[in-house]
């Protein structure tokens, strides 16, 4: 049925007549088609307009909005709008199982995240980082990493996506984002005496108020977070009124979490992107815990998806008629684009895949933002910090009571950590910026990147290295994040690193693991950030209201370590490859720059075929991922609407 309306321009030609047909006939069928309400399905039963591949923020945020409208296509003639009662259907085939609403994934304080850690995925020795090996942590579960995530909420700034936009993709800047963030989100405003207390602060004309994702701040607050909030300040790190309107400087303010208010509980795509319209959308079904293994093609025209499920089995066979959209995170997306036939042409050879796009820059072009940890002890912190509900029973219990009675209660924070965080410039970090960039722009751009780099993936490096540099002359760019969790440890985030990795099958086998290897810190100027970072840390402890506290920073870090040398020795050491913000390895960049995606996601060489995830993503941002993931996949499915004349789009 869906066939005959599969391109736009053979229903064009007989459209009153067949508009009649169809209505007649999808009508009749209907019942067996789909159910009527969103359907967690155990096996893909007929095929869908679009089939997309991970279910997690990207991928369900798409598949709700495509099937918002099931009358679905319309079709314009001149002056005449005809609507077909044509269903626009979704599958979405996620590797992960549902949650089961556990204490861990829905309660801050109770955060455990390893529920639905990806098994069995390991980095390469790095070799930047004394060789050790890492797990490489992603979620496998419906919703993705927002199921699983710290639920920090925050969007990159103005220079970052204008500098996407520079690298050659056209309409998107801060301007074309801002619409799609407010259509992503409902911001609830904390209580005025608590945002008066805990210096939260925010810009009204960036906050939405309508979408369907919500976030807000933890309703409490440990008092520890004030001492470090005063000696950032003394330290020179001013306070901004909000960290999502694109900040044109950095600073310190409260973290937005993405918290549905009422309840304190979080708010993952799963809930918000499914749960929510899953009572009346016969058309959105979800297979969870079956895996993806390849894209099917006719010609150059990708038109369905095998899979199988994820524990192991037989391999079956769905179809879309218009499009397969890939959402299965950086790890994985450029994993099935090469099993597929997409890909550097010698490592496909490698496997004997036949090519179907000779595509170098899949998988390359890996970036994380990394995390050091340094461990204090004091001997007068105060009470209660965040260790308090791990080391003091009658403090847990007290708590949690509190929390259940949807009082204000340190289990609204995510556990670990604590409210507030500084996002530094380079300039903010170290006087030195100019010579540290000077320096980093003399060095040749191909020297620490691997010897057998494909010259189309170095040219789109050497331009993501000239903005980054650009970066670290700007005040408005964040470099780092540094955070202080009230109890043991100092953390500091690296975000913007010039250090390339990537992603590369080693097996056939789609449930085998891909070579995953960041390359975490092999561009030692990405090492002399970290030890700006370090040296402003301590700055911000020697501050007299952190000093009160009576803070030691020790082993393996401490006094003793003076030179630079010293303290990026111990880093190599401690430094943790990833925070779980991979991404990048399917770029939105021009193809003579190593690019795979076009500016609307489309896979080059191939029809019918985008990448939805942040795999898409050209460079990392001065933020985390998820808001940034949240509105590019209301953004793309505008865009896709636009392309098929959905739900009034014409
Ligand atoms: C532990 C942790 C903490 C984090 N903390 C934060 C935070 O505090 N703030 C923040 O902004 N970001 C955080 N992130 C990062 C953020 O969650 C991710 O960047 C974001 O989820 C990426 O969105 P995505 O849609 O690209 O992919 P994901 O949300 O990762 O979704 C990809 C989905 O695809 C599925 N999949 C993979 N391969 C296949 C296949 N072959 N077939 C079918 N399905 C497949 C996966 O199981 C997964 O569910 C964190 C991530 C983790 C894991
Ligand atoms: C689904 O699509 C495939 C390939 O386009 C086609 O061969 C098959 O008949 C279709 N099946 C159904 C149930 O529509
Ligand atoms: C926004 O979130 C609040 C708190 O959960 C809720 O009461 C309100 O209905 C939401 N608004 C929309 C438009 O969903
Ligand atoms: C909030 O800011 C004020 C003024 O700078 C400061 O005195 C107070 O300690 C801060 N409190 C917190 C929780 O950050
Ligand atoms: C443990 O928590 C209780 C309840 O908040 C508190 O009264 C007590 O002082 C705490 N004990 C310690 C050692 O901090
Ligand atoms: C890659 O494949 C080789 C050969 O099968 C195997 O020995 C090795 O362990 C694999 N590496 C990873 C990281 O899975």
């Amino acid at each position: 049925m869906q066939q005959a309306l599969g391109g736009r321009s053979s229903w064009l030609s007989g459209a009153l007549l067949l508009a009649v047909v169809v209505l007649l006939d999808l009508v009749a069928a209907e019942p067996k088609l789909v159910p009527h309400h969103a359907t967690i399905v155990s096996r893909a039963s007929s095929n869908y307009t679009f089939v997309i591949a991970g279910g997690g923020i990207a991928g369900l945020t798409l598949a709700d909005r495509l099937t918002e409208d099931p009358s679905g296509e319309h079709c314009k003639i001149e002056h005449l709008v005809l609507t077909y009662l044509y269903l626009v259907t979704v599958l979405v085939i996620e590797a992960g199982p549902f949650d089961q609403g556990q204490d861990g994934i829905l309660v801050p304080g109770a955060f455990a995240p390893y529920l639905y850690f990806w098994p069995n995925l390991v980095t390469a020795p790095q070799v930047g980082l004394d060789n050790r090996v890492f797990p490489a942590v992603c979620a496998q579960v419906v919703g993705g990493g927002s199921t699983i995530n710290a639920m920090v909420y925050l969007r990159g700034t103005i220079v970052d996506y204008s500098q996407w936009e520079a690298l050659g993709n056209p309409g998107w800047g801060w301007a074309d984002l801002l619409p799609y963030f407010l259509k992503s989100e409902n911001y609830t405003r904390p209580a005025a005496s608590l945002a008066r207390e805990a210096n939260i602060s925010w810009d009204e004309t960036t906050r939405g108020h309508s979408g369907p994702v919500k976030y807000s701040y933890p309703n409490y607050f440990y008092p520890g977070s004030a001492n470090w909030w005063n000696a950032a300040k003394s330290a020179g790190l001013p306070p901004i009124q909000d960290p999502n309107n694109g900040r044109e400087k950095q600073g310190i303010f409260a973290m937005p979490s993405l918290l549905d208010a009422p309840s304190m509980t979080r708010s993952s795509a799963r809930r918000n992107h499914f749960d929510r319209v899953a009572g009346s959308r016969p058309n959105y079904h979800i297979l969870a815990s079956n895996t993806v293994s390849k894209v099917l093609f006719r010609g150059k025209q990708a038109v369905g998806v095998n899979y199988l499920a994820t524990g192991g089995g037989e391999v079956s066979s769905v179809y879309a008629t218009k499009e397969i959209i890939l959402a299965a995170g950086a790890l994985h997306t450029p994993q099935i684009l090469q099993l597929s036939g997409i890909g550097p042409k010698k490592l496909l050879k490698k496997f004997k895949i036949t090519v179907i796009s000779d595509l170098p820059g899949v998988g390359q072009n890996l970036q994380d933002q990394s995390t050091l940890t340094i461990p204090y002890t004091f001997t007068a912190n105060l009470f209660p910090n965040s260790n308090s509900i791990v080391t003091n029973a009658t403090y847990n219990a007290e708590q949690r009571a509190l929390y259940d009675a949807q009082n204000p209660s340190a289990y609204s924070i995510i556990s670990t950590i604590s409210t507030n965080i500084a996002s530094l410039s380079l300039q903010d970090t170290t006087t030195d910026y100019k010579k540290t960039t000077a320096k980093a722009r003399a060095q040749d751009p191909a020297r620490y990147l691997p010897k057998d780099i494909d010259r189309t993936v170095l040219e789109g490096y050497k331009a993501q290295r000239r903005m980054t540099l650009k970066q670290f002359e700007h005040a408005g760019a964040g470099i780092g994040n540094l955070h202080w969790g009230t109890a043991n440890n100092a953390l500091i985030y690296h975000l913007k690193p010039l250090s390339r990795g990537y992603v590369a099958i080693n097996s056939t086998d789609p449930l085998a693991a891909p070579l995953i290897d960041f390359r975490s810190a092999t561009d030692p100027t990405d090492i002399a950030l970290y030890v700006a970072l370090f040296r402003k840390n301590r700055q911000i402890f020697s501050q007299p209201s952190m000093q009160v506290l009576g803070p030691t920073e020790i082993s393996p870090f401490g006094e003793q370590l003076q030179t630079d040398e010293q303290i990026a020795n111990v880093m190599r050491q401690t430094i943790n490859p990833s925070n779980s913000h991979q991404c990048c390895t399917a770029a939105m960049l021009p193809r003579k720059l190593g690019g795979v995606v076009s500016n609307d996601h489309k896979v080059y060489g191939v029809r019918g075929l985008r990448v939805a995830d942040i795999s898409f993503w050209p460079m990392e941002i001065s933020a985390a991922p998820t808001a940034t993931m949240y509105a590019a996949g209301e953004k793309l499915a505008d865009s896709i609407k636009d392309e098929y004349c959905l739900d009034g789009h014409c």
